[in-house]
């Protein structure tokens, strides 16, 4: 049996956690769920990170980025696995040499709310990446960002067409958008340079769906991923799929799925 806990019971943490109590990766046992406010009724008991790190051999981040960046290092040095979903954390390249430096314990990040990741580190092992881009199309409200003024908020909420709302690096993205990069990350982690990624953020009141296109140029080939997504009822900044990609991650990690035959 492979222990597991979970920081965060939100829109992407209570699905993985009814999943896995569920029976969805085989040989798993949840042993609780880390998260900062009550999470009231849920299938397993609710724990403080201590105990998580002291009771679990793999800790599954689904709470934001400061987790990883605040508790990262502890739960790689006590010999814990950490399998990230906030990858926009690894932005910060100073974090990422400290997680990297810390150990035994192994650093995983899902593939979360996008695809083609396999290939992109593929074709990145296999010669230059020349240039990568995201250009992610929410719905407005979803982008709004406690630093906004006012206006700037109004201009975002009242806008009738897609409109380009960001454009700059993955590096800007992170601290303009740090909710919006989590996706750039990701690609920035798989190509092996988050300054390479290109971002642009579009607002458009008629997406129903989460939309992320993903470009990329590299001596192995010429890539384009068109990836859309149904937001998540409980969070609509959160594609609802993330939480089977996090348990598709925990299966990789720690076992299979039942009755599946694995891609990996
Ligand atoms: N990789 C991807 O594709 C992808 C996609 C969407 C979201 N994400 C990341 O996943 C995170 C969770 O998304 P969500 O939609 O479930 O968010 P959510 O807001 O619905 O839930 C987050 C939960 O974590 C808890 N939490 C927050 N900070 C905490 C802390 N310091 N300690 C313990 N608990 C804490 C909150 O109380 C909440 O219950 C996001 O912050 C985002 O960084 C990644």
């Amino acid at each position: 049996m492979t222990k597991v806990s979970i920081i965060g019971a939100g829109a992407i943490g209570r699905p993985v956690i009814e999943a896995l109590v569920g029976g969805a990766v085989e040989d798993v046992e949840v042993v609780g769920v880390v998260n900062d406010t009550p999470v009231g009724e849920c299938p397993v008991p609710q724990i403080r990170l201590a105990k998580a790190i002291e009771s679990s051999d793999v800790i599954v981040e689904c709470a934001g980025q400061a987790v990883v960046s605040v508790h990262g290092v502890e739960i790689l040095e006590a010999g814990r696995d950490l399998l990230i979903t906030s990858a926009g954390a690894l932005a910060d390249p100073d974090l990422v040499a400290r997680l990297l430096a810390a150990g035994p314990g192994r650093m995983f990040v899902t593939s979360g709310a996008i695809g083609g990741i396999d290939l992109l580190v593929s074709a990145a092992s296999h010669g230059a990446v020349h240039r990568a881009s995201v250009t992610t199309t929410k719905l407005p409200a979803t982008l709004l960002q406690p630093w906004m003024d006012d206006a700037t908020q109004e201009r975002v909420r009242a806008t009738t067409e897609p409109t380009t709302i960001f454009e700059g690096s993955a590096a800007e993205a992170a601290r303009y958008f740090p909710r919006s990069l989590n996706v750039a990350a990701t690609v920035g982690l798989a190509v092996g340079d988050l300054e390479l990624v290109e971002v642009r953020l579009v607002a458009d009141p008629g997406a129903e769906l989460t939309s992320h296109v993903i470009e990329a140029d590299a001596d192995a080939g010429s890539y384009r991923f068109e990836i859309r997504n149904h937001p998540s009822a409980a969070n609509p900044r959160t594609s609802g799929v993330v939480s089977r990609a996090v348990v598709r991650s925990l299966s990789m990690l720690v076992g299979r799925p039942v009755g599946a035959v694995s891609i990996v």
